[in-house]
């Protein structure tokens, strides 16, 4: 990787003027050739350099990355983030099961989110000795002790708080207000950690905190670990010292052309939390997901037909909103470039999929540069909740997925097969 791709947002750069678009050093159109379209594509390398980001950062204290595998779940991408000391953040007994069978090795490095638990589901992650549960509620803390008991596994846990704190991002994707499910009142915590302290097989570990997704300023996560720390004084005075304090993920990246920083966005973010860590001394988790591999994928597409309507023209692409989601739900910018440029004057185009739903768009009223059938094009920023979300709609198979690391190139992911698909189902 040369020098000015590694200061680039995306690893995804024309090599030369007039060249096909490349991840790295690899051809998007080798690739397509190869492997089919709609493809997913990713670049190790970046995946790597954002976590090394992260951990960079936070020298200076005992802390953990802790990857939010629901951004993208692909067990090479697990295994390559394990390999590098990266721990788990996971929302479901599906995504332990990832790590399990990715890097088992890194089981002590997961952390247990998310407000549904079931029993069983505890049950594995207690039976897999997971660093700790993020406990969303007093019924989920109840269910957990007694689950523990029942195994005779003592369990480490975080109260994941609400702390009311204001993220500007989409309604979606915001997790920090009063009014959202998430988390237990701050205000709740003190009466919990006590009760918790007489369980035998309940241990407090630490406090966890999630604001929401994609934000960009650095001010609302300080704010939340503020709170948090107030609340770690707070139980320390009365005896319960707790060891860690996890900051959740959602940091953001931007979506639109031009320039980013991310090495100096990391840096604003670990400033901003260092500042309201102040003297605290236990371990740091976060659980970033989107700024790890966002930038670092690509889906990419071929053109289908170009069609006018009126005075609109639709370019229909073989990727559909079954395959990336994020325009149709959160009505999310992606950059779309053309794997190999054609010259001409730009359009100013709708870029669609083929699936049943006017909602099923990727950019609407987007200047590009001419489009023909055939040719093909690149949606950037489509590593996180990208393939996570995809889905069967319309029975479209899931497309394919490659790592490109250095020159190489390997399928983690083929293409799904129709009789994948049928395969679950009966007619009698
Ligand atoms: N930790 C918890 C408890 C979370 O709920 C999430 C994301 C993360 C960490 C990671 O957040 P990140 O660093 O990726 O922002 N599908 C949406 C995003 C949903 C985020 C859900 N929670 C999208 O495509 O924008």
């Amino acid at each position: 990787m040369t020098l000015s791709q590694l200061s680039s947002p995306r690893p995804f750069q024309h090599p030369r003027p007039g060249a096909a678009l490349a991840c790295g050093r690899v051809s998007l159109e080798t690739l397509a050739k190869r492997h089919g379209t709609p493809l997913y594509v990713y670049s190790a390398d970046q995946i790597v350099e954002r976590l090394g980001l992260f951990q960079q950062a936070f020298q200076g204290r005992e802390s953990l990355v802790c990857y939010a595998v629901k951004a993208n779940s692909a067990l090479a991408i697990l295994k390559l983030l394990a390999g590098r000391g990266a721990g788990f953040d996971i929302v479901s007994g599906g995504e332990l099961e990832r790590v399990l069978s990715a890097a088992p090795e890194a089981a002590n490095r997961v952390v247990y989110s998310g407000v549904g638990k079931t029993a069983p589901e505890i049950d594995l992650a207690l039976r897999s000795g997971i660093l700790a549960f993020n406990v969303e509620s007093e019924a989920e803390l109840e269910l957990l002790a007694a689950r523990a008991a029942k195994l005779k596994r003592k369990a480490r846990f975080s109260l994941r708080v609400n702390p009311d704190v204001f993220a500007d991002t989409h309604p979606y994707i915001s997790t920090g207000l009063r009014e959202h499910k998430f988390g237990i009142d701050i205000r709740r915590a003190p009466a919990l950690y006590r009760a918790a302290a007489n369980s035998r097989w309940l241990q407090a570990y630490g406090v966890s905190v999630h604001i929401g997704s994609q934000i960009r300023s650095a001010e609302p996560f300080a704010a939340a670990v503020q709170r948090v720390i107030r609340l770690v004084s707070l139980l320390r005075r009365e005896g319960i010292a707790l060891a860690s304090i996890d900051a959740g993920g959602g940091l953001g990246i931007d979506y639109h052309a031009g320039s980013f920083d991310a090495a100096a966005k990391v840096a604003e973010y670990a400033a901003a939390l260092e500042r309201a860590l102040g003297a605290f001394e236990g371990r740091l988790l976060i659980e970033p997901g989107r700024f790890l591999v966002a930038q670092a994928g690509a889906l990419v597409a071929r053109v289908l037909q170009v069609k006018r309507n009126g005075k609109k023209t639709f370019v229909i692409t073989d990727a559909g909103m079954n395959d990336l989601i994020r325009p149709a739900l959160y009505q999310a910018h992606h950059e779309i470039v053309p794997v190999r440029p054609r010259a001409g004057k730009p359009r100013i185009v709708d870029v669609v999929g083929p699936v049943c739903e006017s909602g099923d768009f990727f950019a609407r009223d987007r200047k590009l540069p001419p489009l023909e059938p055939g040719d093909l094009i690149a949606l950037l920023d489509a590593g996180a909740y990208g393939m996570a979300q995809a889905s069967n709609y319309n029975t479209r198979l899931r497309p394919a997925e490659v790592l490109v690391e250095g020159n190489s190139s390997r399928l983690i992911r083929r293409r799904e097969t129709m009789a994948d698909l049928l395969a679950p189902e009966q007619t009698v």
